[in-house]
This record gives structure tokens, sequence and C-alpha cells, in this order.
């Protein structure tokens, strides 16, 4: 089949791999209708992680099942699916207690595995025509047949449950006021869902135009931080208080608006932002090792935070990859029912032939590449 192939540092390519085949009584392969391309593939394009030329990326993932190992029960081939990025066994500890994105079992010696990423595990990415989903009665997300609401469902895999999963570690009510870090996919998606739970208001921060220009449009208030420190901006629309709660979404690659990065500016941003007992959901990616750090300690994964204001303010946070089983069923059933239409943040829908191009502009923040939806059906 093919897939999306990494080669080296802002290069991938599409080739030939071998096809998946069922390895489990409990897998099944899935024929991929919708597969995106998301921020944290771009850490590995960058050569910003451990990641080894060879791996296929690939880890937000939809399609019909094509084919069922025999111990399979609840799923059937034709039956349409989205994967949880995060590979679960269903049974372990942290999986029981809803935290599937810590799974202990499937990969050993971690807690959590995924598909097609780098320290997640042995799963082929899917990025490609197929994919094979193991522990499949568990990781499976049947949706209705047909193909409405396809790139809606397809944004189930990861960025519409973890955007809900930062307000989720950040515990936003109803009336509160949020502050989002960063309006990529992922923050456009926190903002949206901190909407749905009724935040009184959502500002949200970038300096890319036509990023913040959709937040507006779903009802944010934008903030440009290449217009003045976006901390002040946020004190002074919010009586100089700051907000109830604050959402990382933009991790250890955040820069200032020059473009020179500074791995802890968001988190120390959030710090300031948020008014003492707040909240924080962070969500955006830090990583224990970065070879390409602009420090020896950052390259170790070690920043400068500011513990010290964080102490004294008495703010909580939650960190880590989303738990997406815990909402994508609930969140699935507001799409159905007409309720949320996260596709909304979809800029591209391409053939697969095309992703080496998609990645570069993506990459690049092009103006009006927002996300990126992979179709290896489409011609
Ligand atoms: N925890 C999880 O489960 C999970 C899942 C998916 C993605 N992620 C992570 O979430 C992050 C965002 O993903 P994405 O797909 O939206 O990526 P993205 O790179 O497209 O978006 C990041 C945005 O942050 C903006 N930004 C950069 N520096 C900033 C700063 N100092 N202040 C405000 N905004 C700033 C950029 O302009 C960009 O629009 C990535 O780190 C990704 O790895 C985490
Ligand atoms: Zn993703
Ligand atoms: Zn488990």
């Amino acid at each position: 089949m093919k897939a999306v192939v990494y080669k080296e540092p802002f290069k991938v390519a599409v080739e030939d791999v071998p096809d998946p085949r069922i390895e489990h009584p409990n897998d099944v392969i899935v024929k991929i209708t919708t597969t995106a391309i998301c921020g944290s593939d771009l850490h590995m394009y960058e050569g910003r992680t451990g990641a080894e030329p060879g791996i296929v990326f690939g880890h937000e993932n939809m399609g019909i099942v094509e084919e069922t190992g025999p111990g399979v029960t609840s799923i059937h081939r034709g039956d349409r699916v989205v994967l949880p990025f995060n590979v679960a066994c269903g049974f372990c500890k942290n999986c029981l207690a809803g935290k599937t994105g810590f799974c202990l079992t499937v990969n050993e010696g971690f807690a959590g595995g995924a598909y097609g990423y780098v320290s997640m595990g042995p799963f082929i990415g899917g990025q490609a025509q197929y994919l094979r989903v193991p522990y499949a009665d568990f990781n499976c997300l049947k949706l209705p047949p047909g193909d409405e609401h396809e790139d809606d469902f397809a944004l189930l895999a990861d960025i519409f449950p973890t955007g809900y999963h930062a307000t989720e570690l950040a515990q936003v009510s109803p009336g509160e006021t949020v502050c989002v870090y960063g309006a990529g996919p992922v923050g456009l998606m926190a903002a949206y869902s901190a909407l749905l739970r009724g935040a009184s208001r959502v500002f949200s921060v970038d300096r890319q135009p036509d990023r913040l220009r959709v937040a507006h449009e779903i009802g944010a208030i934008p903030i440009d931080y290449s217009k003045g420190d976006a901390v002040e901006q946020i004190k002074e629309q919010t009586d100089g208080e700051g907000t109830d709660k604050g959402i990382d979404a933009v991790g250890y690659q955040a820069t200032v608006p020059e473009g020179e990065e500074q791995p802890a500016m968001v988190l120390n941003s959030l710090v300031e932002s948020v008014r003492p007992t707040g909240m924080l959901g962070i969500v955006g990616l830090y990583v224990p090792a970065d070879p390409g750090g602009p420090s020896d300690s950052a390259k170790k994964g070690e920043l400068l935070f500011k513990i010290g204001r964080f102490f004294e303010k008495g703010l909580r946070a939650g960190t880590g990859q989303a738990n997406v089983k815990a909402y994508n069923r609930q969140l699935r059933d507001m799409i159905i029912a007409g309720r949320a239409n996260p596709s909304f943040v979809v800029s591209h829908r391409l053939p697969l032939a095309e992703a080496p191009e998609a990645y570069e502009h993506f990459d690049k923040r092009d103006n009006g590449w927002t996300k990126v939806l992979l179709k290896p059906q489409m011609a």
C-alpha cells in the first residue's frame, strides 16, 4: 500500500510499504477514508523529536472496516469507524479509570501508545491506504453508515477531544472566562469546546491573522500577541484580574512574535494571564528530550518555568495526552445532533499523493493552511 513515510527533517515521501495484516485475534484492518495531518506530526517532521527516518506518520484516522480478526465481537466488515489516536487495551489500571492516553499494556515500559508516533509503540501510522487497529472492540468508535459528517467525525480521532480535554483539565464551567494560547487546530477546538461548555468569554491568542479570523468567527475574542503583550491585552479586558481558566495549545515550540523559540513562553504567559486560584489545561506538547532545543537545558526538556508565581497564585494545572476515549462518543453524538460542527477548522482536503506539499505548507503555517485532511481513496 501507499503511505506517508518520514525521510529526514522537512521531508516526507509517499511510498510503497507492506500491507498491514491481522496479527492478533482482536485486530481489525481499516481502509482509511480520511486521515489528518497534525501539529504533533510537525515536531517529528522538523526533526525536533527522536523520530527515526522510515516511520509512517498518521494518528488521526477513520475509515471502513475491511477485515476483522476471529476474536472481534462488536465490529464488522463494512462498519464506518474513527480511531482514537491513543492505542489502548481497555483493561489496565489506567484504561479502567478512563485514562486511555496512559495505557500500561500497549507500549511496554511506557504509559501510552499511539499510531505513527515516536516513542508511542510499534503502531504503524494511518496516513496510508490501510491501518491495523489493535484491541479493536475497545478502540473503534462506530459511526453512522454513509459519508455524512465525514470531516467532523475525522476530528474525533484527536483534535476535537483534545481541545475538549484541555477544557476538562482546566474544569471550564458556565460563565467563566478562558484564555487559550494558540489558535492552531487544537487551540481552535479548545476555544470551541470552552464555548460549548458555556464560557462567558474566550480569548484566543496567536499571531496568525488567518487563524485569529477563524477564532473570531466561532465567537472567541482574538488576541494578536504580535501587536502587544498578550497578558496585558487579556488583563485589560478582564478588569485587570485575568481569566478564570487558561489553556496551552502551543507547547514547547512557542515563539516570540519575531519567530525565535522560547519553550516556556506560553506556560509563563498563562501563569500571568490567569487569576489567583485559577486552573490551567496544558495540552500543547512538552518533550523529555529535544535535539533542536534552543539551550542545553531545553535539549533535556528542562524549562525555566515560573514555579514561584505559579505557587504564589495557588494555580493548578493538568497536562498530558488527551484521553480521547473519555469524550469521543459524547462528542460524536453532539455532531450527529447538530450541536457541534468542528470541521469549520478544516482548510484542505487532498489526496495522499499531495502529502509532501501539504506538510510543507502546514509546517510554514502558510496563510489559510489551518487543518489538512488527506483522502487516500481520492485519485
Ligand atoms: N495533548 C494532546 O493529546 C495533543 C494532541 C494533539 C496535539 N497536541 C499538541 O498541541 C499543540 C498544538 O497543535 P496544533 O495542531 O494546533 O499545532 P499548530 O502548530 O498548527 O498550532 C500552534 C499555534 O500556536 C501559535 N503560537 C506559537 N507561539 C505562540 C505563542 N507564544 N503564543 C500564542 N500562540 C503561539 C502558532 O502561531 C500556531 O498557530 C502541539 O504542540 C501539538 O503537539 C497535543
Ligand atoms: Zn494529532
Ligand atoms: Zn490499557
